[in-house]
C-alpha cells in the first residue's frame, strides 16, 4: 500500500472524502513513478501542524502544508520517500476564504507536498521553484476531481508565479542623519544599495515637520534610482504640488500627526471621500498612480472604491504588535479577508507597516497582496549585516512564503 493514511484528529473528512482523496493520491504517486514506495499522508488540525511548523522550520503559524522526505540523500533507493502532512483545517478556511472547491484544493495541497519530497532528486538536480510550479500543475491538471478545477488551477498560477514585490522604505536611515543634522548617513545611498540588494522600489515619507526625508532626498533619489519612487504623504497641498513636480511613481496617502512617533493607522474615509477623489484625481493627472494607507476593515476598503484611487495598502501595524498568539491570527485574518475584498473590487492590492523578518512569512504567503512596504526592520538589520543582505533576506522570506 503506497499511501499510508494517518488522521490525527476525528471528523476532518467525511468517509467519502477521505476514500476520494486516498485514491487520487496513489494516482499522484503512480504518475510520479513512485507507486512502489511509501508515503505516509498525515491528515491534521490547525494546532498540530502549527506546533511541527514552529518545531522543524521556526515558523510561528499553521501553514496548510509540511513534506519531509526520508532520505534527502537516495530517495530513490529507500523505500519511503518520506512524509506530508496537511491540515485539513487550514485547507477547509482558505477554500472558503479564496472560493475554492474544498476537495479539488485539498487534493492540490497534497500535490504540492508530493513534489517537495521530491526537492532531493539526485537524477534530475534540485528542483528549482518554476520546475515544481510546473510539475504541479501538470500532475494536478491531470489528475484533479472535475469541480472547481480551472479554479484551482488558476490559483496554484497566482500564487506561485508572482511572489510579491518589496518596496524598501529608507526613511529611518534619514533618521539617523537628522539625529545629529549632518549631512551622513545619505537615504539617497541607502537607496542605491537597496536596490542592489533587490528592491523593487523605493519608498520615502515626506513627513509635514521633515523629521527625517527632505525634499533633496526625494529629487535624487527619484533621478538616480532604476526601480519605481514611492512617495508617502499626508494630503496637503504642498505636498501635493512637490510630488507633481516630482512625479513618483506612486503616492502613497497617509494620514498623519505631529505627535506621532510613525504613522498609526490607515486614512479614515468617512465623511472624507471627496477630499480624497480631488487629491487622487489631481495626483493622476500628472500620471502618478496613487495608493491609501487602510486598516484591514471591509467597510472602509468599499469606501475606498469612491475614492479612484488604484491600489490599497493594507495596515500590518496591529497584527505586528499583537502580543499573543490569539490576537496575532485574528489581525491575520483581518488582512486576509481585507486583501480578498480589496483584490475583488479590483484595487492592486499592498501591504506594510512593522513588518520583519519574524512576522512576514504569512502575511507574505496571502496571494492578492503584490507589494509590500518594509522600513524599520530592514534598516535596523542593516546596520549588522548591510543594506543588500538585508534585503536580500527580507525578499528571500517574501519569495519563500509562496512556494
Ligand atoms: N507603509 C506605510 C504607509 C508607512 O507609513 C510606513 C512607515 O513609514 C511603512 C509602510 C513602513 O513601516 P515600517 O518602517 O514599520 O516597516
Amino acid at each position: 500500500m503506497p499511501v499510508l493514511i494517518n488522521i490525527t484528529s476525528e471528523n476532518l473528512l467525511s468517509e467519502k472524502e477521505l476514500k476520494e482523496i486516498e485514491k487520487k493520491t496513489e494516482k499522484a504517486l503512480k504518475y510520479l513513478k513512485f507507486h512502489k514506495k511509501e508515503v505516509s499522508l498525515v491528515l491534521t488540525d490547525n494546532r498540530t501542524i502549527k506546533k511541527l511548523n514552529k518545531q522543524y522550520l521556526e515558523r510561528h503559524y499553521p501553514t496548510n502544508v509540511l513534506a519531509f522526505p526520508f532520505s534527502k540523500e537516495k530517495p530513490r533507493v529507500s523505500n519511503i520517500l518520506g512524509e506530508v502532512i496537511v491540515s485539513v483545517e487550514k485547507a477547509r478556511q482558505e477554500a472558503k476564504l479564496y472560493q475554492l472547491n474544498f476537495k479539488n484544493y485539498l487534493f492540490a495541497i497534497i500535490i504540492h507536498g508530493l513534489i517537495h519530497l521530491l526537492d532531493y532528486d539526485h537524477e534530475k538536480g534540485l528542483f528549482s521553484p518554476f520546475l515544481m510550479v510546473k510539475n504541479e500543475l501538470n500532475l494536478f491538471s491531470k489528475l484533479a476531481f472535475k469541480e472547481g478545477k480551472k479554479e484551482v488551477i488558476n490559483f496554484i498560477k497566482r500564487r506561485e508565479y508572482m511572489p510579491a514585490k518589496l518596496a524598501v522604505n529608507v526613511d529611518h536611515v534619514a533618521t539617523v542623519r537628522e539625529a545629529r543634522k549632518t549631512y551622513y548617513p545619505d537615504p539617497v545611498h541607502a537607496a542605491v544599495l537597496a536596490e542592489l540588494g533587490g528592491a523593487d522600489g523605493i519608498v520615502v515619507h515626506l513627513r509635514l515637520d521633515r523629521r527625517h526625508i527632505k525634499e533633496r532626498d526625494v529629487r535624487i533619489i527619484k533621478e538616480i534610482i532604476k526601480t519605481k519612487l514611492i512617495l508617502e504623504m499626508a494630503i496637503d497641498e504642498g505636498l501635493i504640488k512637490f510630488a507633481k513636480e516630482v512625479k513618483p511613481y506612486q503616492v502613497t496617502l497617509v494620514p498623519e500627526r505631529v505627535e506621532e512617533v510613525t504613522t498609526e493607522g490607515g486614512m479614515n474615509l468617512e465623511g472624507r471621500v471627496k477630499e480624497v477623489k480631488k487629491a487622487v484625481k489631481e495626483l493622476n493627472e500628472a500620471g502618478i498612480k496613487v495608493s491609501l494607507f487602510l486598516n484591514p476593515d471591509e467597510k472602509t476598503i468599499k469606501l475606498a472604491k469612491k475614492t479612484g484611487a488604484q491600489i490599497i495598502e493594507i495596515h500590518t501595524g496591529i497584527y505586528a504588535e499583537a502580543d499573543t498568539e490569539e490576537k496575532k491570527e485574528e489581525e491575520f485574518d483581518k488582512i486576509e479577508i481585507a486583501a480578498r475584498v480589496a483584490k475583488d473590487l479590483g484595487f492592486e492590492v499592498h501591504a506594510g507597516h512593522g513588518l520583519n523578518y519574524e512576522n512576514i512569512g504569512p502575511v507574505a504567503a496571502i496571494p492578492q497582496i503584490e507589494e509590500f512596504s518594509i522600513g524599520h526592520s530592514i534598516v535596523s538589520r542593516a546596520i549588522f549585516v548591510g543594506i543588500k543582505d538585508a534585503v536580500r533576506e527580507m525578499k528571500e522570506l517574501i519569495i519563500r512564503a509562496r512556494g
